[in-house]
């Protein structure tokens, strides 16, 4: 039987996002994100706070990159999120991570994670219902051990964190279940042209 748990966003899985820019004199800071998507090829959207340090520092410098999170890169990606950089200036410097000016935009990639979207500011949508930072992906630069052998990202390798938030706990994804685009065909009475 099913129980009615109330109004909830009860979405699952999301992403361990973690967002770094400069700002005005090219310090770095980082947070933590599990409400972003991808919306369209080289697109991104992100719905951080605007008064969060690394929402004012894109607005400064123009640049952010978003890396995932992986099981090593856990307890700081956590203190990402529960740290901010407005109460602690020396934020990311405390984390302990290191980080390389990105070739393509003015924004730090931190190298302790695998995978890292190197985004220019597009927008800001500022409405009654949402406040989301768009971005423009200019480049993906990934560990080479979480690449397949042509080159592609394997999420078998890269023990990416998925975000629960009803256990408020961090899960890893990786095990491969089906083919998408695929094992649908198996279901239905669909003519064989469909
Ligand atoms: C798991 C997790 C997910 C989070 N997701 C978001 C989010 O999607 N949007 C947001 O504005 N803040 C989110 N936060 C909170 C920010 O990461 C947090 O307020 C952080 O301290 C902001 O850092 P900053 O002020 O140094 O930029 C999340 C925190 C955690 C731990």
């Amino acid at each position: 039987m099913k129980k009615d748990l109330g109004a909830k966003a009860a979405l699952f899985p999301m992403p361990v996002l973690i967002i770094a820019a400069y700002d005005g004199e090219g310090n770095v800071n980082a947070m933590n994100a599990g409400l972003g998507t991808v919306c369209g090829k080289d697109r991104i959207v992100l719905m951080i706070s605007a008064n969060h340090k690394t929402t004012k520092n894109i607005h400064e410098t123009g640049a952010f990159t978003v890396a995932l999170a992986d099981r090593r890169t856990m307890a700081v990606a956590d203190y990402f999120g529960i740290v901010s950089g407005n109460k602690v200036p020396d934020k990311f410097a405390r984390s302990g991570c290191h980080a390389v000016r990105s070739r393509f935009v003015d924004a730090p990639i931190i190298t302790e994670f695998p995978v890292t979207m190197e985004c220019e500011y597009v927008k800001t949508i500022d409405t009654e219902n949402v406040y989301a930072v768009v971005g423009r992906i200019v480049n993906v630069s990934a560990d080479e051990e979480v690449l397949t052998d042509d080159g592609n990202i394997d999420t078998s390798k890269l023990n990416a964190l998925v975000f629960d938030q009803f256990q408020c706990s961090y899960r890893i994804a990786t095990e491969k279940v089906g083919q998408a685009c695929s094992i649908g065909r198996t279901v239905g009475d669909r003519p064989s042209d469909a």
